[in-house]
């Protein structure tokens, strides 16, 4: 099967090197009319329209007119908690009356306790609907974290899930968060669960390949340092990529420690210092900034710009959880960067895609629209890709292919 792409106003590729930093996040690859040859589900070949409808293999295509419009890669949404069993909506009232910490019954444990009585047909459903929103949004890949389970049958329970929804539509990259926060259970000290976690836990997530990655939240009220590291070199022994919640809500050493263990990412990094600045700038550990949580929480903004001019890799995510960010939208993250954080919308979109895509280890695969990758693309309805976050809270999103299928509209909306 193929498909032709033609016409763009601009074709965003983002070609070029991984994971971008620095001048060079700014440096989109754009094609002015541009087009992109799609087989099976594959990039055949990009280049000006003229060009590829040109082309013998172009010829028996079913073309796809873009005339005016922006092509983007997909955005690779590399950090969210999508698998969740309901909003928080108490505490968002509470939070909206002044209150920072949330209700007794509320906060994260409110969460774990729903999470282990849902069944996982009734996660799976509900996630479900969700993947299908972030693709209207144009996201093509997402990754998904446990952590709302706490115990081995609700960890497992969760990567399970996760494992079947992927391909439904996005692709779905597990990461075992079981070290998120100290289990609701009074009697289990957090040292006593952590065993849990290395011993148990950690050994059955590698041997049945239910997660990719290992993360944990280093903070007060959730793990030290000692024991994130303890976590970590577990998850590592085993072959487990490592990523990192660090400098959140204080200040601890987790994202040095990320750049010392070869973390793929650290997430968060509000609290980051001059000094955690330095150590992300000379490192390949992608710093991911997750502005939802500052939009929501009220709280501080990570330090985009100082971080981009110390070099460091960062990436754009929706963290998208009922906690501290309930929105998977990415283009209301990419106005978020522009306009709290001061990234331009080139640095943004480089961000959300081919650093997101290298923050999940797949910029060989996607994240930018080259020869060989998947097809897995994004179309606005817009004319500039800088209107993208300069309208915000408005979903451009017209068209969006996954490995060369449609995914959005799905048929059945272009009934309606
Ligand atoms: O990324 N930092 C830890 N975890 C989430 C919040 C989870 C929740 O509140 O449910 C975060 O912000
Ligand atoms: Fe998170």
């Amino acid at each position: 099967m193929r498909v032709l792409v033609r016409g763009a106003r601009q074709l965003v590729t983002l070609r070029g090197p991984a994971p971008r930093r620095g001048r060079q996040l700014r440096e989109l690859g754009i094609i002015e009319d541009g087009a992109v040859l799609v087989q099976d589900a594959r990039i055949h070949s990009v280049g000006p329209s003229r060009r590829m409808e040109n082309i013998k293999e172009a010829r028996h295509a079913e073309v796809f007119d873009a005339t005016g419009q922006v092509v983007l890669p997909g955005f690779v949404d590399s950090h969210t908690h999508f698998l969740f069993p309901s909003p928080r909506l108490n505490d968002f009232e509470h939070r909206i009356a002044g209150a920072s910490l949330p209700p007794s019954g509320g906060g994260i444990h409110s969460t774990v306790l729903a999470l282990r009585q849902t069944s996982p047909k009734g996660l799976e459903m509900r996630a479900e609907r969700w993947l299908r929103r972030f693709a209207a949004g144009g996201t093509t890949t997402v990754e998904g974290k446990s952590g709302y389970g706490l115990n081995q049958a609700a960890e497992l329970k969760s990567l399970r899930v996760m494992q079947q929804l992927d391909g439904r539509p996005l692709e779905v990259v597990r990461t075992f968060l079981g070290a998120h926060v100290p289990p609701p259970e009074p009697g289990l000290r957090p040292d006593r669960y952590l065993r849990q976690v290395i011993d148990e836990m950690l050994p059955q997530v590698a041997k049945l390949r239910l997660a990719e990655f290992c993360d944990a939240w280093c903070d007060d009220g959730a793990f030290t340092l000692d024991q994130t590291r303890e976590v970590l070199e577990a998850a590592r022994r085993l072959g487990l990529g490592l990523k990192l919640h660090a400098e959140q809500h204080t200040r601890t050493g987790a994202a040095r420690l990320g750049v010392q263990l070869g973390a793929v990412s650290v997430g968060h990094l509000e609290q980051a210092t001059a000094d955690d600045i330095l150590a992300l700038g000379s490192s390949h550990t992608i710093a991911t900034l997750l502005p939802g949580c500052a939009f929501y929480t009220g709280g501080p903004y990570p330090p985009a710009r100082r971080l981009i001019e110390a070099g460091a890799p960062v990436a754009l995510a929706t963290d998208f959880n009922p906690g501290t960010s309930p929105t998977l939208n990415m283009q209301m993250i990419l106005s978020l960067a522009c306009t709290q954080m001061r990234m331009t919308p080139a640095e943004a979109i480089a961000a959300a895609t081919i650093n997101g895509a290298y923050a999940l280890r797949r910029h060989g695969r996607i994240g930018s629209l080259e020869v060989g990758k998947y097809a897995d693309l994004a179309v606005f309805n817009l004319a500039d890709h800088r209107e993208i976050p300069y309208y915000f809270g408005v979903n451009h999103c017209c068209l969006v292919m996954k490995r060369g299928e449609i995914i959005f509209p799905q048929k059945s909306d272009s009934r309606k």
